[in-house]
């Protein structure tokens, strides 16, 4: 822009103007595309804006002997080219050193400049104590989940360790082995999905939805021999339509202890503990007698009324009890079942001899636990998803 000192604007006229800041602008491009250190751009922003030697000053005071009908049409372009330039902030920018830091610049101006942007940003982003902060819900477990938790570490306690099985369980470990023989009306008591094309299959290699978490009891015995304390949470299936208390998916816990000498005294005591640790030490347990299948003799576990007492309510019917679980000695017919399957592998495997180890098992529906823990009277309201629901849980 040494030029500037030659060019004499003698014209004010469109023309003239328009061409002696096309040579301004030029002469800037030029010299800004060699600046390449931080010394030679503040050197060159100087020479531009200067106040009293620059080349913007100089250009102003030319400017100002424009005749008053030319005024406008100079002005105008003298803006354009000073926003060319651009303003000491964007110095740095204009002749490419953007990527200049505060730390990386020993560069008075631009160091200034950028420490400004940094408070700035600083600012906006500080934090207004007075607005009204963001409420993040902590999440919790399910209350089924909850009390599914609950229920195992009852049993946990007592040394029983937890075991899971598959939802797709085969006509085999769901029925046959637990004693339900093809055709047997035991099984329409347990009716379910089956998965398709499953008809030239063998039927105990047949396909379906589990209905109960016992097949888990058949798996477990068939990879390990006694002694056996084990817990079965999980997810079963049955063809039942939904009403308040019925759901055609649902969650059950199995039980299952197999050792020498495991006697009805114990599932009676092991079961009182559970429901005293449950429900409350006050609680009493008494058992009916029950048809399972799978354990001989079975028993129906009822826990005093929670809600009267045991005096009688609506919630008891009025009995005083409430119907839990299910539960029984194991049947010789299971323990065959499953030596069977073990002789494939082992043919003198006798660890499940009915001679000389005894179990028992039991069965218990979750939701109906949570129901009874926490007076819920549509079981709908577990799988609704409805937040004011399970916000009650948290
Ligand atoms: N599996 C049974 C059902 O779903 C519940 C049950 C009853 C399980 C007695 C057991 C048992 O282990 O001993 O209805």
């Amino acid at each position: 822009m040494d030029t500037l000192n030659s060019l004499v604007l003698e014209k004010f006229t469109d023309d003239a103007v328009k061409s002696f800041f096309q040579r301004l602008s030029d002469q800037f491009q030029n010299e800004a595309a060699a600046v390449t250190t931080p010394q030679q751009a503040e050197e060159f922003r100087l020479r531009c804006q200067g106040r009293k030697q620059g080349i913007l000053t100089k250009v102003g005071e030319l400017l100002k002997q424009a005749p008053p009908e030319h005024k406008k049409n100079v002005g105008i372009s003298f803006n354009r080219f000073k926003s060319e330039i651009g303003s000491e902030r964007e110095w740095h920018k204009n002749v490419g050193l953007a990527g200049l830091t505060p730390e990386t610049s020993p560069y008075g101006n631009i160091q200034g400049y950028l420490d400004k942007l940094k408070a700035a940003e600083i600012k906006q982003n500080e934090i207004d104590i007075t607005l009204p902060g963001t409420v993040r819900a902590p999440g919790i477990p399910h209350p089924l989940l909850k009390t599914m938790h609950e229920i195992v570490a009852v049993f946990h306690h007592l040394g029983y360790s937890t075991n899971l099985g598959p939802q797709v369980e085969s006509d085999f470990y769901n029925f046959e082995a637990l004693n339900f023989p093809p055709n047997h009306p035991a099984r329409d008591t347990q009716d379910t999905l089956v998965i398709a094309a499953q008809q030239t299959r063998p039927s105990r290699d047949r396909l379906l939805m589990r209905t109960h978490t016992s097949p888990v009891q058949i798996r477990t015995m068939i990879a390990q021999a006694p002694p056996i304390r084990i817990v079965i949470p999980g997810k079963v299936h049955r063809n039942d339509a939904a009403d308040a208390t019925h759901s055609p998916i649902f969650h059950q816990i199995e039980g299952l202890c197999v050792a020498t000498n495991i006697t009805f005294s114990d599932l009676k005591g092991t079961l009182d503990h559970a429901m005293k640790a449950l429900f409350g030490s006050d609680v009493k347990t008494r058992f009916f007698p029950s048809f399972f299948p799978f354990t001989e003799p079975s028993a129906d576990v009822q826990i005093s009324c929670i809600f009267c007492g045991g005096k009688g309510c609506r919630k008891c019917k009025h009995s005083g009890w409430i119907e839990l679980l299910g539960c029984g000695m194991v049947d010789p017919a299971v323990f065959a079942a499953v030596t069977a399957e073990r002789r494939k592998v082992d043919p003198s495997d006798d660890a499940y001899n009915p001679e000389k180890i005894t179990g028992f098992a039991f069965g218990m529906g979750v939701e109906r636990i949570a129901m009874i823990q926490h007076g819920i009277s549509d079981i709908g309201h577990f799988y609704s998803g409805d937040m004011r629901f399970l916000e009650q849980f948290a």
